[in-house]
């Protein structure tokens, strides 16, 4: 029998208790605007300003902003796990990385990276864009686009023993399909989230981040993982 891995997937919830807002808010708007003004190739196409102007306001907030309990239990967990660990993030933001996560798959991108629309040049990127820039694009996955590192993330799926899902609200394609994947493989899986989603989980660990994750890492660590991380750390 192979030995299984353990994959985590965050979404923005993982960020709020940092002061990142999450994206599908009470009134439905992403920081004011529809998504599809921001984030799609259309809109860049045709709008490039309100584009450029949007991300440039997103990475600014981002020295503002730390990571949390639940971003440093998560590398306390790759730490113990070593290689039978993965870090998938929809997040655009550097949270993770700033912790310390190195097993990490940013799926959607990230704020602090560039990409040249002709050549697909990717340039790390702390200040604005120009907001009439047109060649050089936040290098984040727009809606349309393909998802970063898929064939990655469906093998770890597919040798997870464990899967856990914290602060996504499961309702983009293709995040939402992984709990089903990881069970299909035979994974356990869990959310944490302020509330139950709709996805395929076994276990639904109700409360915020900071406060359910951290203890969450340290029972796995000393419990249930501990033998794992022996094999395949
Ligand atoms: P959402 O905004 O859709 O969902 C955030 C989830 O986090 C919700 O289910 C909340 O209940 C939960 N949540 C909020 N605060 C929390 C906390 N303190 N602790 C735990 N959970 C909390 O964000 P995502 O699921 O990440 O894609 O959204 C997925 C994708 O949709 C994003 O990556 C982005 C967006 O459009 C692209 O930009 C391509």
């Amino acid at each position: 029998m192979s030995v299984g891995t353990v994959v985590v997937l965050t979404g923005a919830g993982i960020s709020a208790e940092s002061g990142l807002s999450t994206f599908r808010g009470p009134d439905g708007l992403w920081e004011g605007h529809h998504v599809a003004d921001v984030a799609t190739p259309e809109a860049f196409t045709h709008d490039p300003v309100t584009v450029q102007r949007f991300y440039n306001r997103l990475r600014a907030r981002l020295p503002a902003v730390t990571p949390n309990a639940a971003h440093h239990a998560l590398v306390r967990l790759e730490h113990a796990m070593g290689t039978a660990f993965h870090l998938i993030t929809q997040n655009i933001d550097d949270l993770h990385q700033r912790a310390g996560s190195t097993r990490i798959t940013a799926m959607h991108g990230g704020l602090t990276m560039i990409r040249h629309v002709d050549t697909g040049d990717v340039l790390s990127w702390h200040g604005d864009l120009p907001e009439n820039e047109q060649h050089w694009r936040p290098h984040v996955v727009w809606f349309g686009e393909r998802t970063i590192g898929l064939d990655h993330i469906t093998e770890m799926l597919s040798q997870a023993m464990l899967f856990l899902a914290i602060g996504t609200s499961g309702t983009v394609y293709p995040a939402n399909q992984f709990a089903a994947i990881a069970k299909r493989a035979g994974a356990t899986t869990i959310e944490v989230n302020l509330e139950a989603t709709a996805g395929a989980f076994d276990f639904t660990l109700t409360g915020p981040a900071t406060q359910v994750v951290p203890g969450l890492v340290e029972r796995l660590i000393e419990g249930p993982l501990a033998a794992l991380a022996v094999h395949g750390g």
